[in-house]
């Protein structure tokens, strides 16, 4: 690659719209392969399990969108109750009046 005269996408967007795990089209991910690839292979240098949210559970089958919505990956909230108030609010057995802490319950 020539600093200045083309961006790894110029050459490599077969490989971007062909990826399925995650799919980064859909994921809306950054089209900078450096920001997660090096240029001799494309294994991740990223590691989800080293950040402060490991995925575990049903975590690891969720699509990276369902979280990082619009590929937005910084100021991810990683309290349960962040995303999963829709939950809260709509249990009805037994109603919600338990506690926000659902650390507490799994
Ligand atoms: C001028 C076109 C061009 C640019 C710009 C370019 N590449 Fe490539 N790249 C290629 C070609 C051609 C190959 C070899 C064929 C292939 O694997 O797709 C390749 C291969 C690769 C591979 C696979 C290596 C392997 O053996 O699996 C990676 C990873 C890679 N490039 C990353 C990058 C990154 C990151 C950038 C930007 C910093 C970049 N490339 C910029 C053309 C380019
Ligand atoms: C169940 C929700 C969830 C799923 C699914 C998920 N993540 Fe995350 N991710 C998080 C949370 C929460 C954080 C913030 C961790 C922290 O505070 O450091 C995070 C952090 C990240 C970061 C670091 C962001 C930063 O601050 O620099 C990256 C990159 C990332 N995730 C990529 C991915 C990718 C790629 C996938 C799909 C393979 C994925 N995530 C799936 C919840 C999720
Ligand atoms: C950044 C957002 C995010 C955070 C933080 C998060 N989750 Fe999730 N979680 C999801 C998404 C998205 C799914 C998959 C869609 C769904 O089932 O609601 C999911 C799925 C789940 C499921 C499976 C639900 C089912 O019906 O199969 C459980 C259980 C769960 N989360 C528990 C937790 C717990 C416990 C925490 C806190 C330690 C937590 N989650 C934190 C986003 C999040």
């Amino acid at each position: 690659m020539f600093e200045g005269t083309s961006q790894c996408i110029d050459c490599h967007l077969a490989d971007y719209n062909g990826t399925t795990d995650p799919d980064h089209e859909a994921a809306q991910m950054s089209t900078k392969p450096a920001e997660c690839h090096t240029t001799s292979n494309w294994d991740a240098t990223f590691d989800h399990q080293t950040t402060a949210f490991p995925l575990t559970g049903q975590h690891v089958q969720t699509a990276c969108q369902q979280c990082h919505i619009g590929g937005v990956f910084e100021g991810t909230p990683s309290q349960c109750i962040d995303c999963h108030l829709a939950d809260y609010n709509g249990t009805t057995d037994p109603g919600s009046r338990g506690g926000t802490d659902v650390d507490s319950l799994s």
